[in-house]
Formats: C-alpha cells, sequence, structure tokens
C-alpha cells in the first residue's frame, strides 16, 4: 500500500534542468545567478520589494531581529500558537518573549490580547513576530493597527503562508519585514530554505551582510560585527525558482483539496474547519479542522494503521518547558485547540480518490 504523507515535496519537473546548469556554471556556492532570480522571483509574486534568500527561515527571522536591532532583555511579543522556529530567534539574541494566545475567529494571534499584553507588559515591546498559521492569515487590518499605534516592528511570519492574500496583498508583505519557509513540507519546497523581503532597501542589504559573516568591503576579511553563515547555495537556489514558476498552481491545489474535504466531511456535525478571516484567502498549505467529541489521537492512529499520515496542531509555545518563565496572555483558545485539531494530508499530488480513502478512515473513526 502506497504511503500519504502530510505534505511531501512536489516538484515541477524544472528543478532538474536548473541544477544542470548550476552545476555547468560551477557556480556550486552560496551565490550566483540563481540566488538572484530566485529572490527576484518571489519579490515579483509577493509584490515586495527586496528579498535574500537564506538557509531556511528561522534563520531568516533571526536577522530579522538583529536588523531591527532586537537586542539582550528586548521584549518581542509573539504568537503562542506556532512552530518554535519563529520563536526561538528570539532567544539567540537573548531578548524575551511574551506570548500571546488565539481568537477563536481566525486560530491566528488575538488583536484583543494583543492590545491587553502591551498594556500589561513591564516595559513597551519592540517587536511582534506573527504567525499566519496554517496558511491562513491572521486578522492583519486590526494587528497592523495597532502596532502602528504603539510602533511595535512588526515581522509577518509567513513560513506557512507563501501564496495567501488579505485585501488582495499577500502575506508577508504588510509589516517592517516578512518570512516565508521552503522547508521540505511547505507549500513549496528547496529541500530546505528561507526568504526574508522587505520594502526598506537598506534592511534587507544590512541583513544580507549579517547572513554572509558580517564581512566588511575589504580586500581582505575585515570584521566589526557579529555575523553569521546564513546565505542559500544556488544549487538550492536553483530549486527555488523551477517551484516559483507553479506557486499559483500549488496554491489553488490545497484550496482544492481543502473543498474536497469539506464536501467530504460536512455532514459530520462535530468537525470544524480553520476558520478564514474576512477579506483574505488563505493557500490552505494544511487542510485543519477540530474535533468537538472524538480525541484526534484516535484518528491519527486509525490513519497511521493505514499507512497515512496526520498529525496534531502545534503544541502552543507557552505550554513548553522551554518558556515556563515568558509572559503570556492567554484565553485557553489555542490549548483547546491543541487537543481538539488535526491537520490532514494536503500534499498537492493527492488525488480526489485518495481523499475520499482517508475521508472514509476518518469517518470509521467518528461513527
Ligand atoms: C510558522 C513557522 N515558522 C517558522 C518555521 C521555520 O521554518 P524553517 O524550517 O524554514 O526554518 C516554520 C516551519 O518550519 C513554521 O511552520
Amino acid at each position: 500500500m502506497k504511503r500519504i504523507f502530510l505534505s511531501p515535496p512536489h516538484m515541477s519537473g524544472k528543478e532538474q534542468e536548473y541544477i544542470n546548469e548550476v552545476f555547468k556554471s560551477n557556480y556550486i556556492a552560496p551565490l550566483g545567478e540563481f540566488v538572484d532570480r530566485f529572490e527576484q522571483s518571489v519579490c515579483d509574486f509577493t509584490g515586495s520589494s527586496y528579498a535574500l534568500a537564506t538557509i531556511n527561515a528561522t534563520a531568516a527571522i533571526h536577522l530579522a531581529l538583529r536588523v531591527l536591532n532586537i537586542i539582550k532583555d528586548d521584549l518581542v511579543l509573539c504568537s503562542s500558537f506556532t512552530f518554535i522556529g519563529s520563536v526561538s530567534p528570539v532567544l539567540y539574541q537573548n531578548a524575551e518573549v511574551f506570548f500571546i494566545d488565539s481568537e477563536k475567529e481566525t486560530w491566528n494571534l488575538s488583536p484583543k490580547l494583543l492590545e491587553d499584553a502591551i498594556e500589561k507588559a513591564s516595559k513597551r515591546p519592540k517587536a511582534l513576530i506573527l504567525t499566519h498559521l496554517y496558511g491562513q492569515c491572521a486578522d492583519l487590518e486590526k494587528i497592523v493597527a495597532i502596532c502602528k499605534k504603539h510602533k511595535i516592528y512588526l515581522i509577518e511570519d509567513a513560513a506557512e503562508s507563501l501564496g495567501a492574500t488579505f485585501q488582495g496583498k499577500q502575506s508577508g508583505t504588510f509589516g517592517d519585514m516578512g518570512v516565508y519557509s521552503f522547508n521540505g513540507n511547505k507549500i513549496l519546497s528547496t529541500s530546505g530554505g528561507g526568504m526574508l523581503v522587505s520594502d526598506n532597501e537598506a534592511w534587507i542589504e544590512k541583513a544580507r551582510f549579517y547572513a554572509t559573516q558580517a564581512k566588511e568591503d575589504a580586500p581582505y576579511y575585515e570584521h566589526k560585527e557579529l555575523g553569521y553563515n546564513y546565505r542559500m547555495s544556488n544549487v538550492l537556489a536553483a530549486i527555488g525558482v523551477a517551484q516559483m514558476e507553479v506557486l499559483q498552481k500549488r496554491v489553488d491545489k490545497c484550496k482544492e483539496i481543502f473543498l474536497w474535504y469539506q464536501e467530504e466531511l460536512n455532514e459530520i456535525e462535530e468537525i470544524r474547519f480553520m476558520p478564514e478571516v474576512k477579506e483574505s484567502e488563505g493557500n490552505r498549505w494544511l487542510t485543519t479542522l477540530s474535533l468537538c467529541k472524538t480525541d484526534p489521537k484516535k484518528v491519527i492512529e486509525h490513519l497511521q494503521k493505514n499507512n497515512i499520515e496526520s498529525r496534531l496542531l502545534w503544541k502552543p509555545m507557552h505550554l513548553q518547558e522551554l518558556f515556563e518563565s515568558s509572559s503570556k496572555a492567554l484565553n485557553g483558545v489555542s490549548e483547546e485547540l491543541f487537543t481538539q485539531g488535526l491537520c490532514l494530508p494536503s500534499g498537492t499530488q493527492l488525488s480526489r480518490k485518495d481523499v475520499g480513502l482517508i475521508c472514509q478512515y476518518i469517518k470509521e473513526v467518528l461513527a
């Protein structure tokens, strides 16, 4: 029986050809034509003015914090319902995290709790790292307004939401800086990779400098600041260029898969699919849902027995031992979703028949 994975890579067919070009040119380096082309293709698609390709999205978030001068003891607000890579860069900077819970309406960061947290905080927060969960946008209108009002930098963690829009504009382009991920399970994959975007050229150039070991412009190796080795290789960028050519196709297919699941499971009362904030179109990177009665682990086990991969939703960051002492503004929403929610296989090579089969197994458990 073939295994159905949660979200495996899906190549366009052009990747090998572009990699061959890289080999012919011998630019097997974190530099080269394909890195420039990959960065340009992300700018063209998202409408962002400047981009920097990085080894992964976690590194891109770290660079954003460095460029925005987030330093020791600074306070950074973060979505709690997210993946660790969104938050660990705050610790790399020895800054402090303040977690904000989700709202029921979007499963994403609650604007109301954000306001409360800013008022309650012991010092003025310098930045917010906002995750667009599972490819669905947070309520950007309210959140951008709050950040502007309080002069807080907004870093959008759009690792999962490449291709999602809010009021017709791409996620990742609302904040001061935005980040996309191209790791193995994202809507596009370069095996590993990330992209930092911004409309501020100086910030992207500063990030490029930090990502290149902070090497000063000199005919020898001169260093005045701490840097990192965070640039993407030309080989992986070649994969990225080929992947970007099919981004819209992949987004359309993820949305179609979501509709298939809805069609199949709509009559089951206890199921709630992840909602979508008004005026937004998520990329539905993963189809996710919550169950009011059945333990989702039972569904996961039954799917697993049938060689199908599914997962619980993220365990909120405020529940992680690592962040025991961090500040938090909570309302119970992400904790409840963690105990009730499920990510279903959403790879863009799934057929209608595959989804029918997966839903048959789900119905066997929920019946
Ligand atoms: C919300 C979120 N933020 C950050 C990351 C980190 O991305 P990367 O694995 O490219 O470092 C991921 C996924 O891996 C993610 O899902």
